[in-house]
């Protein structure tokens, strides 16, 4: 028998001497084709509204969203996800349905400079409505009325076909792929054959599948100004108390006919994406969301961190935890690195 060696024979710290040597066992990177880069759009000409909020990110005209997205572009980035701001809000969010709208406007001038530019629409109601909820309220004058479900309730159904109706817009006014952000249940089957139904079938669907109602979406909320005018969202989003049920709610989407499936946020949810990793073989995707962007900026606007380091640390580690797509608001700032 020999002796036990004096030392360990493992030695992690091998590997890490060198620049070089570290960079030969790195097991995760980062490529601006990881991006989706979200996009804030109003009507009107040569706006750049800053949003105090998120500090970097704008409110834009069709203009300068094409300005933003060209520089995307041109550092590699392959995708934007737009939401837009109407000139008027009603109960039934009406311009999200209407061609001339300003997200369809947008489509169009992106699609005319950029034709090569994944453009994805998130078809969600709440920036259009002016109770600012993801849906039709229960309301004794709104069509699809139940008087057995409480005044104030977000129906289910009558948004599907709200929703499928906003979808098979945004394509024809040449969106690439569209996203619900609703967490209505079904939306994406009805999305599916609405598409199908308009000749469709190949426009992809981004489910926010497990998108969870959280504290985070604040300065969203500012810069879509649509924040909720009574209640708050948790009869649709999920509680972030549960892990289960986003395997559940990832496996009615996959049924549905999901193309890409997301998780949102992203940083305070790192398990759940790592567990849907094993559960599906989508292309998954996470939602660095406004208030995780804006927690960075904040912190780092006081020197009390590193943000250029943060900002790729905490993209990193969500690439770690298996998302293969990563939409923030990080992505111009940080492709720019790459
Ligand atoms: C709309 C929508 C929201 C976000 C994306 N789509 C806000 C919400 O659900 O209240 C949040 C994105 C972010 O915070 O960056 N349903
Ligand atoms: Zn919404």
């Amino acid at each position: 028998m020999l002796p036990p060696p004096a030392y360990p024979t493992a030695r992690p710290r091998r590997l890490r001497l060198t620049p070089a040597l570290r960079a030969m066992v790195r097991e995760t990177h980062l490529r601006p084709e990881d991006f989706i880069y979200p996009l804030f759009v109003r009507h009107g000409e040569g706006v750049r509204q800053p949003i105090p909020s998120m500090p970097g990110q704008f409110q834009l005209s069709m203009d300068t969203l094409v300005e933003e997205a060209q520089r995307a572009w041109d550092l590699g980035i392959r995708a934007v996800i737009l939401f837009g701001i109407p000139a008027h809000k009603d109960p039934l969010g009406s311009e999200n349905v209407d061609p001339h709208g300003v997200v369809p406007q947008a489509i169009a001038a992106l699609k005319r400079v950029l034709p090569d530019l994944v453009v994805i629409s998130d078809i969600c109601m709440c920036e259009y409505t002016d109770h600012g909820h993801c849906g039709v309220i229960n309301a004794p004058e709104t069509a699809g009325f139940n008087p057995q479900l409480p005044e104030g309730y977000v129906l289910n159904d009558p948004t599907l076909d709200y929703i499928s109706r906003a979808a098979v817009v945004h394509v024809q006014a040449g969106a690439d792929m569209v996203a619900p952000s609703g967490m209505m249940d079904g939306m994406v089957a009805a999305i599916r054959s609405a598409l199908d139904a308009a000749g469709f079938e190949h426009i992809p669907i981004m489910s926010y599948a497990a998108k969870y109602a959280s504290a985070l979406y604040g300065p969203f909320r500012d810069a879509a100004e649509s924040p909720p005018a009574f209640g708050d969202r948790s009869q649709y989003q999920m509680d972030p108390s549960n892990a289960r049920e986003a395997l559940r709610e990832v496996q009615l989407d996959i049924v549905e006919g999901a193309d890409i499936i997301m998780v949102k946020p992203a940083s305070f949810y790192l398990d759940i994406l790592a567990r849907l990793k094993e559960q599906t073989t989508l292309p998954l995707a996470a939602y660095q969301v406004s208030g995780e962007y804006a927690m960075i900026k904040a912190a780092a606007a006081n020197g009390w961190i590193d943000e250029t380091r943060v900002m790729l640390e905490s993209l990193l580690s969500i690439k770690r935890a298996g998302a293969d797509l990563i939409l923030t608001y990080f992505a111009v700032q940080a492709a720019a690195l790459l």
